[in-house]
């Protein structure tokens, strides 16, 4: 059974607050088009202000009038470019649950309120204000765990840094939900949360001063991805609402286990407040009838060439145990601009699982199906990643370019994606297949 070492990276942030100026006076107001406070204020509750409101990581408000009125070009550009909300799987491909994706008619009453001067409109017609003070989304969680101490990240360049925290849980668990509440939301990027079955995070921990240790790969300890075991809860992005799994299904979260909060800080260069994430778990309700094994299609025997402004790998897998698939999470490092990823059914039905067509090391995430979607017995998996290895890639670590290959260093690469499935006909409590759910073709 192949061993692999989960992993992500370093990236050097290329998030800037670019603010557009507006350079032209406001055209005249024509009355009867949308308004802020009726039509504008309501799609930015619904899309724009989990990211945008004071203190979290979009560079400015959109809470009330004032704080959008000076920006209203870029919001205009930003949407009719699909730009923002940030969202990277492309709309023709996989049907996911609470996609950050404007309808045009959104897109649409953004820009004729701007063409329209950007009237505020009558107050009287404000919804209800959003309140972002800090309650958890899913309610008071069964289970909130932080590391001991809070952690200083530096003041200028990114950090990932692991946290083990003990979970203590006497028995096996299952978490239908988690929610990530970061301490310090102006820098807290995103956050993975690993599950250590054998205590090596603990080692880690105590080899690296202060608390936690630097991990840019992965949580710095092998887990076994292939092998049907608990290896990760998900993770959290800013914008991310808390995904809660159909009752029947749950992630496991082994007794006795460590939960490894690995934090991506982004410091914005000025200063940095001790940052003491949490992490809330909500189980199940009650007993999940199957469980959720998150599996790699991956690719680990690849160089990348000097150069190449798009190198393309591939990795196919022939489906060994049907399945239904979840959850899907692409992962590659800074080269990566695209990844596509297929199932062909034997009938040679072809089924789009995800497309990524502008790959963003900053936005990368996890995705739930709208439905789970069917991965017969004999399904090939086929994965392509492909990869800008020129100067004209402006987050290319290497100058020249050089070489790269499979690794957990910054200037390494990956090409994988993390499949969330369930294993037709085990249910919870059976013993697992002997045949191994995919298989990677060669
Ligand atoms: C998931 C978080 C998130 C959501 C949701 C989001 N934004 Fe943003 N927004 C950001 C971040 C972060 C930036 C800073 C630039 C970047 O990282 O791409 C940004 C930047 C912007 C900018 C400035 C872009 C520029 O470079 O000039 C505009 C305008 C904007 N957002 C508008 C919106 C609007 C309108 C919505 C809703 C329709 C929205 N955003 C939803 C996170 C978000």
């Amino acid at each position: 059974m192949r061993r692999i070492v989960l992993a992500s990276a370093f990236v050097f942030a290329l998030v800037a607050a670019r603010q557009r100026a507006v350079l032209h006076p406001p055209p005249p107001q024509v009355p009867g088009g949308p308004t802020f406070s009726k039509e504008v204020v309501r799609i930015f509750q619904n899309r724009c202000q989990t990211c945008h409101h004071p203190g979290d990581i979009a560079p400015f408000s959109l809470m009330t009038y004032a704080d959008a009125a000076p920006h209203t070009d870029a919001i205009k550009y930003e949407t009719q470019q699909r730009l923002m909300p940030p969202w990277k799987a492309t709309p023709a491909c996989g049907d996911f649950a609470d996609a950050r994706v404007l309808t045009q008619d959104e897109i649409d009453t953004i820009a004729k309120w701007v063409d329209n001067g950007a009237p505020q409109g009558n107050v009287a017609d404000l919804p209800t204000p959003l309140n972002f003070d800090g309650g958890w989304a899913l309610g008071q969680p069964d289970l909130v765990l932080s590391y001991a101490e809070a952690y200083k990240p530096p003041v200028t360049g990114d950090m990932y840094r692991c946290f083990p925290i003990p979970t203590n849980l006497p028995a096996d668990m299952y978490v239908s939900a988690i929610d990530i509440k970061p301490g310090d939301r102006e820098t807290v990027h995103h956050v993975i949360a690993y599950i250590d079955t054998t205590g090596d995070s603990q080692k880690l921990d105590e080899a690296d001063p202060g608390p936690g240790y630097t991990s840019f790969g992965g949580p710095g300890f092998t887990i076994s991805a292939s092998s049907l075991g608990a290896t990760t809860l998900g993770g959290w992005a800013p914008g991310a609402r808390p995904v809660v799994l159909p009752e029947d299904v749950a992630l496991s979260l082994p007794a006795q286990s460590r939960v490894v909060l690995q934090v991506h800080y982004h410091p914005h260069g000025i200063k940095t407040i001790p940052d003491q994430t949490q992490i809330g778990i909500y189980y199940a309700k009650k007993k999940p009838k199957q469980l959720i094994y998150i599996l790699p299609l991956i690719n680990q025997d690849f160089i990348i060439p000097p150069n190449d402004p798009s190198y393309k790998v591939p990795a196919t897998y022939t489906v060994g145990w049907p399945a239904h698939l979840y959850l899907i999470a692409p992962h590659m490092h800074l080269l990566g601009r695209k990844m596509n990823v297929n199932a062909t059914l034997v009938n040679g039905e072809k089924k789009c699982l995800i497309n990524v067509d502008d790959w963003d090391f900053n936005w990368q995430g996890q995705y739930r199906f709208s439905e789970p979607v069917p991965i017969p017995y004999h399904t090939k998996l086929s994965l392509e990643a492909t990869y800008d290895n020129s100067e004209g890639n402006l987050r290319n670590p290497n100058h020249p370019p050089k070489a790269v290959s499979w690794g957990e260093q910054t200037t390494d690469e990956m090409c994988i994606t993390f499949l969330g499935v369930t294993l037709d006909g085990i249910t919870l409590g059976q013993s697992l297949p002997k045949t191994p759910v995919f298989t990677q073709d060669r």
